[in-house]
């Protein structure tokens, strides 16, 4: 038996308003019976395709789908929320009721061509404050320095929900009774790494800034670094992030010519922000490009897409520097 903290011990104590902290606990309930299907795979018949596309032109699957509903349905009952917008829906819905005061935006299971193998997937979510209880888009169109909570659950060996209201990063693991338990009260993210994350099939495309930062990692010991690297790429952004707040690391996903028009692949307002929010609460940096802040990107639409380069903040540094 453990005596560490339940959820509920962990959120009664924490300086938060008791909207939000129902917030967290709606995410944190429905997280946990996400976990359950993913867990069940091939039994809970929850693999395979939805047929659909969602906005972004990307095949859904079935978890998905079944994973936007599970999130959408749970947080529109709640009175404190006021609306919510998903990677899989083309636009926010507003809540039926008129009390909510947060909106609520998630990418309801990140990394989904991990879902047919077996491999890592995760929710991540992002939490504001809203200005109507009936709000429309341009609500939700808040720069992420704003975020009243973000965090995401990862359904890798074990399960896990990772948050932040902006005092610290904790990490809770689902028990076997289906209860979250406090694991990492304080994460905090190493400042140095010789551990990389970039998918680097797609080398010939990036910048200059990034295959010289990239190269000169390669080179190792015998390079300008001075030190061997290794290479992580686990194909869901919310398993590389967790590595990186577990031990260190950078993970990038930069521009590249392919598409010159987009300025990358990942989203800003259910990816970026809420990785952000979470890396820099534990003294790593999320940035663009190096330097500039994704918390400080004024968005524009709700499926906008960015650039990232985030971790360990001396390694943030030295691609800044490259
Ligand atoms: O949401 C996009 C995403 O699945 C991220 O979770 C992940 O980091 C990335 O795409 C993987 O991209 P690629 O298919 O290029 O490996």
């Amino acid at each position: 038996m453990t005596d560490r903290p339940s959820f509920d011990a962990h959120l009664a104590a924490v300086q938060a308003p008791d909207g939000l902290k129902t917030v967290l606990e709606v995410l944190a309930q429905t997280c946990a019976e996400i976990s359950d299907l993913v867990a069940g795979g091939a039994l809970s018949g929850v693999l395979g395709a939805s047929g659909a596309v969602n906005v972004q032109d990307e095949e859904q699957k079935k978890l998905d789908v079944i994973a936007n509903d599970i999130l959408t349905d749970a947080l529109l009952a709640s009175p404190v929320v006021a609306g919510v917008g998903s990677e899989e829906m083309d636009v926010t819905q507003p809540a039926a009721h008129a009390t909510g005061e947060y909106l609520v935006m998630f990418d309801p299971l990140d990394g989904s061509s991990n879902i047919d193998i077996n491999a890592p997937v995760g929710t991540i979510f992002s939490v504001l404050k809203g200005f109507s209880p009936t709000p429309t888009e341009a609500d939700f169109l808040q720069p992420g320095r704003r975020q009243v909570a973000a965090g995401y659950a990862l359904y890798g060996a074990q399960t896990m929900l990772v948050l932040t209201t902006g005092a610290g990063v904790t990490g809770f693991t689902l028990a076997a009774d289906g209860s979250w338990v406090l694991t990492h009260p304080d994460i905090r993210i190493p400042a140095d790494t010789k551990e990389f994350a970039i998918n680097m099939s797609n080398q010939r495309h990036w910048a200059g800034g990034v295959q010289r930062y990239i190269a000169a990692c390669l080179e190792g010991a015998d390079g300008p670094r001075g030190k061997n690297f290794n290479m992580r790429w686990v194909a869901a952004m919310v398993a590389d992030v967790h590595r990186i707040l577990m031990r260190g690391g950078v993970f990038l996903y930069p521009w590249d010519r392919r598409e010159p028009e987009k300025a990358g692949k990942l989203r800003l307002m259910y990816e970026g922000n809420p990785m952000a929010f979470l890396v820099e609460q534990a003294g790593g940096k999320a940035t663009l490009d190096g330097v500039a802040s994704i918390l400080d990107v004024v968005p524009e639409r709700l499926h906008q897409r960015i650039p990232v380069a985030l971790g360990s903040a001396n390694e943030v540094d030295q691609i800044a520097a490259a």
